[in-house]
């Protein structure tokens, strides 16, 4: 059976992981987060004690990270560090400035390709992060570039957190996201980038359910595939 592969790349707050989520579910394939991954690592050397920067820490710790993804029946992924389900301890303010952090090292990047890869190996996929497109899969079926206006990103996030009990201002948000874009952006390991042969999404003036059909007709054209019934 032939397996396809999405990479759907972009910034913070795009939507990318709940459009890919969605897309995937209709379609029948994989949703891989492989911002989940980085989290993880972040969430381990904040454990571990281990100052931001100190890549000599971080990739002593790599090794004795034992780090996993399932996937329950509704088809959501789940995070495991040595065993543990950390789904939702990785999606703090904190943690995602410590993923950030530990994925502009060339060290983890490296540790996380296979294990990326691998599961494209595997399974048909629709897989989200920053450098999908251009170095985990630059053969992918179809890359989808995904973006929106920095305002609208942050406002997206608030209203996200808020729904999870966490208060944080628009002006904060919108700062410390700039500051995660650029670093993502101007690192050398694999920085965010428009891969070659990528489709430009600019989700700013779209609503969800708009989001969801752009990005689903593209799968369907570009992968003559078929929805799943029902
Ligand atoms: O998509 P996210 O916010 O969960 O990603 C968390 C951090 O991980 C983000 O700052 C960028 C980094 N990341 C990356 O460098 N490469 C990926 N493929 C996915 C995420």
């Amino acid at each position: 059976m032939k397996l396809y592969s999405v990479a759907i790349d972009g910034p913070s707050g795009a939507g990318k992981s709940t459009i890919a989520r969605a897309a995937a579910k209709r379609f029948g394939f994989l949703y891989v987060d492989t911002g989940a991954i980085y989290r993880t690592v972040g969430l381990a050397a904040e454990r571990a004690g281990v100052k931001k920067g100190d890549r000599d820490a971080v990739t002593a710790l790599l090794p004795k990270l034992d780090i996993s993804l399932g996937y329950g029946e509704d088809g959501v992924q789940r995070s495991f560090l040595n065993g543990e389900d950390v789904s939702e301890a990785i999606r703090t303010p904190e943690i995602s400035s410590r993923a950030s952090d530990v994925s502009a090292m060339p060290e983890v990047r490296a540790c996380l390709l296979d294990m990326q890869r691998a599961m494209a190996r595997k399974h048909s996929v629709i897989m989200d992060g920053r450098d999908i497109g251009s170095v985990v899969l630059p053969d992918a079926d179809l890359k989808i570039f995904l973006t929106a206006s920095a305002e609208c990103r942050a406002e997206r996030r608030r209203a996200e957190l808020e729904s999870r009990g966490i208060s944080a201002s628009f002006g904060w948000i919108l700062s410390e996201m700039s500051r995660r874009d650029r670093q993502d952006s101007k690192r050398a390991a694999a920085p965010l980038t428009v891969a070659e042969g990528a489709v430009t999404v600019d989700t700013s003036s779209l609503s969800l359910d708009e989001s969801i059909e752009a990005v689903c007709s593209l799968i369907s054209e570009k992968l003559g595939v078929k929805p799943l019934e029902g």
